[in-house]
Parts: structure tokens; sequence; C-alpha cells
């Protein structure tokens, strides 16, 4: 083995000296690329079994690494492995080891690669398998919203505009728009999944290489359907990074709605729903407190998972083809994001799964606030004959009357609504109560409890098929 005075064993035959502390604090990225041990190590094997079939290295040599590699792999498992800050990387950490290991055979591993193409396949397949969890754990919440909206297809709310009392609709409605938005994640995410479908494996340190490797099978093996095009591309996009963090950011805006909502639910104000204790915290002073952090801290996340966004189209913007070490930033934001994403997931699915649905005070509410004066306006339309904005000032006037009194639409006496307008009946009753303003709502996409139930089944039914 060639040994040199710089400290590196990897390109110490240029260099006179080691690095600075210094040097070695910013360049160093094993304390977060560890991570991407098992992706290496897999990206590694393929790599010397194709050196081998193109007789580009021995079969020996590539037993040697194979085998090597897995003692490696079971090292970091048991967390015996010894990490040096010294060897910069992941990559440069396994293969010191694989020489201690099995000697010069370790040095024909990086035949025909670079670290640029190496670091752009471990970080795309940690990716991948990452997105596949989140699609799994859309999956999950989908499921506990489809639940509690079946449950509660005919429990009556206020839905609410400026978060002012608006119309009734139907909890299970509420819980369907949001599985609306959930199924839009996933669709992002197996979109995300299948663009990053090929493999940068050989795209070597930027222009390719000269030895006769073979592409498509370290791409077949890795589970990629073919390798990318364009050696510079594949070195240096990050796409598949920035379309985690971006389907990552629109779920967590997604969940840092449904968690605003759930803060404001389960305040003894409203008191729509009670988080089961499993998903409560209490205060060290106030002992009637039951304080909702987990939906707190979901709604906190998605800002953080948006910083994460945000650094890193910022880091890549404007970087020259083809790999500059700014790339080596990448890694810690979507790990991060990820991360928060996967246990704001998880909390929300918790929440939801397990939250005490309090109808009556739902209903209660539903029945406040004027909330059928639409209806009544809608009545007048059909019942009277009333162009729409004239029905609309009748109602503001019954509206008026009501509040004056204090009192709900529906206990206006038939004198005091007639003395509003002369063409209202007894039958208007029938439209001023909460049950009939959401029965009647059954317009495609509307609150109908009938609705309901048949978004529910197909959303079962396209969930199923999976
Ligand atoms: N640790 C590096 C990264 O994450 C690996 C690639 C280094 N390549 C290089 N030419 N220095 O980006």
């Amino acid at each position: 083995m060639t040994k040199s005075n710089s400290g590196n064993e990897m390109w110490g035959g240029r260099f006179a000296s080691g690095p600075d502390a210094i040097m070695e604090e910013i360049n160093a990225s094993i304390d977060f690329d560890r991570k991407l041990y098992a992706q290496d190590i897999s990206g590694s094997k393929a790599h010397a079994s194709m050196l081998a079939q193109q007789g580009i290295i021995s079969s020996e040599d590539a037993t040697q690494i194979a085998s090597g590699l897995d003692t490696i792999l079971s090292e970091i498992e048991a967390g015996e492995f010894k990490f040096s800050r010294a060897l910069e990387d992941i990559h440069m950490n396994i293969e010191a080891r694989l020489r201690e290991l099995i000697g010069d055979a370790a040095g024909r591993l990086h035949t025909a690669r670079s670290r640029n193409d190496q670091v752009a396949l471990d970080f795309r397949m940690w990716v991948r398998a990452t997105l596949t969890g989140i699609s799994l754990s859309l999956d999950a919440i989908i499921a506990a919203l489809l639940q509690k909206a079946e449950h509660h297809a005919d429990t009556v709310m206020p839905g609410f505009t400026h978060l002012q009392s608006a119309q009734p609709v139907t909890f299970g409605h509420h819980c369907l728009a949001y599985v609306e938005m959930f199924a839009r994640d996933k669709s992002r995410v197996e979109d995300a999944i299948a663009r990053s479908d090929e493999c940068p494996l050989g795209a070597a340190a930027l222009a390719g290489t000269g030895f006769p490797i073979d592409r498509e099978m370290t791409a077949k093996a890795l589970g990629f359907s073919g390798p990318t095009r364009n050696s510079l591309d594949s070195v240096s996009d990050r796409d598949f990074a920035l379309d985690l963090l971006s389907s990552a950011s629109i779920c967590g805006g997604h969940l840092s709605r449904l968690a605003e909502e759930i803060v404001i639910w389960s305040t003894p104000q409203f008191g729509f729903v009670t988080l089961s204790d499993k998903f409560s915290t209490g205060s060290s002073i106030m002992p009637q407190k039951k304080n909702p952090d987990a939906a707190e801290l979901v709604r906190a996340k998605s800002g953080r998972i948006n910083g994460s966004l945000i650094g890193l189209l910022t880091v890549l913007k404007g970087l020259p083809l083809a790999y500059s070490k700014d790339m080596q930033e990448d890694k810690e934001a979507v790990f991060d994001a990820a991360s928060a994403l996967e246990v704001s997931l998880a909390a929300m699915t918790g929440m939801i799964s397990d939250m005490t649905v309090n109808t009556d005070a739902m209903k209660a509410a539903a029945g406040s606030g004027f909330s059928t004066a639409t209806d009544l306006a809608d009545w007048l339309v059909r019942e009277a004959g009333l162009p729409f904005r004239d029905a609309h000032h009748v109602t503001g006037r019954a509206v008026a009357l009501a509040e004056q009194e204090g009192k709900q639409l529906d206990e206006l006496s038939l004198e005091q609504l007639q003395g509003i307008h002369d063409a209202i009946n007894a039958s208007v009753y029938d439209v001023l109560s909460v049950e009939a303003s959401v029965s009647s709502r059954t317009s495609f996409g509307g609150t109908a409890p009938e609705n309901v139930r048949k978004q529910v089944a197909y959303w079962k039914e396209r969930t199923n098929k999976g």
C-alpha cells in the first residue's frame, strides 16, 4: 500500500500536509451522512459485481469486496463501527475500513466511479425509501380520517368562513376535505418516486468513464428502471431532494391546518373534540389544563419543513455544473424535514383516531349564529319566486329581528316571519333546522350525509385498490 504523510490515504499523493482543524470541521459530513451507510454499501456491492462481470476487476477481488462490505454493514448495525471525521464522509469511512479488512483489493472498488456519482446514488436511494415510507404514512392518516367520516356522516357542525359561522356542514364532510388533501399529497409523493427512478451510478466524476461499465446492470440491481442519460446532470441533480421537500412542505401545510383546527376545537369554548390523554399534556401549574401540545407541534413542524425547502432551493440556485461541494449541504435539510413530517403524520393519525367527537356541542354550535340564513333565502327563491338578491335582503331582516329578540331563526313565530314577508308559510320551518340544511346540500361535492357516505365508499374503494 502506498503511504503518504498527508493524513489522507485517499488522495495523499498530491498533498504535503494534512488539513487545518477548521478545514476538517467545515468539510466533514460524516456526522450526518452516516445515515446513508446501507445505501452506500448496496451501491458498492452492485458496482463491484458489475466491475467483475465486465472483466474490469477479478471475480476474486469482487468476492472479497462484497464480503468485506457485509462485515462493515454488520459492524455499523451493531454500533461497533468507528466513524472518523478525518475520513470526511460515509464513502471514505467505509472504503478505509474495507482496506483494513481486505487489503489492496479494496482499492479496486473505486474504479470507474467517483464520490460524486456515489453520493448522488446513495442520497437518491435514501430519498426513494423515505418517500415510500411517507406514502404509507399518508395511507394511515387517510384511513383514520375515513373512519371518522363514516362514523360522523350525519354529525352536524358549523361550517366556517373567516372563522365565523357560515352554514352547517357535517363533520364527516369536514374530515373528507382532509382526505382530499392527503390523497393529493400522496400523489405528489408517488410522482416524486416515479421521477427519481433513474440511477446516476456510472456518471463517475462528471464525464462518464472509459471503462466498459454496464450501467443497465447496476441500475437494475439497485431497483431502478434504468440509468440516467447525462453524466453532468447525474452528479449535479438534486431535484429528487427538492421533490421530497416540496411535497413535504405542502403536506406539512395541510397538517398544520388540521392541527390548528384541533387546537381550536379542543378549547373549552368550542369543546367540539376531546383529545385522548395519550395525545395531551398537562400544565405544571394549572391543574385544570389539558393542552393539545401534539397538535401545536405539528402546526410548528410545518414551518421547519418549509425552512428546509427554502434552504436547499437557495443552496442549489446558481451552482455551475457539475458537482460543487455546496451540494454536501443538501442532506441535513432533507433528513430533518423527513423526520419532522414522519412524526407529524404519526402524531396526527394518533390524535384523529383517539379523539372523542362531542356531537352535542357541535350540533349546538351548528344551530347558533343564524347558520341557516342561506336556507331561508333559498326557500324564498324556490317557494316564493323571489330573485336571490331580494331573498337575501328579506332574510337579513329576519336575522336582525331574531338577533333583537335573542332567538334563533327557527324560534321566530310564523307571524313574525310573515311580518317580514307575507309569502312565508309554515313549510319554511322544514329548512330552518340544521339537519334539514345539511340534508338539502346534495349537489355533487356538497355536505349532505348521503354524499358523505358515497364519498367514503369512493375513497375506500380507491385506497383498497392501492
Ligand atoms: N460528502 C460529499 C457530499 O456529500 C461526497 C461527494 C464529495 N465529492 C467531492 N468531489 N468532494 O457531497
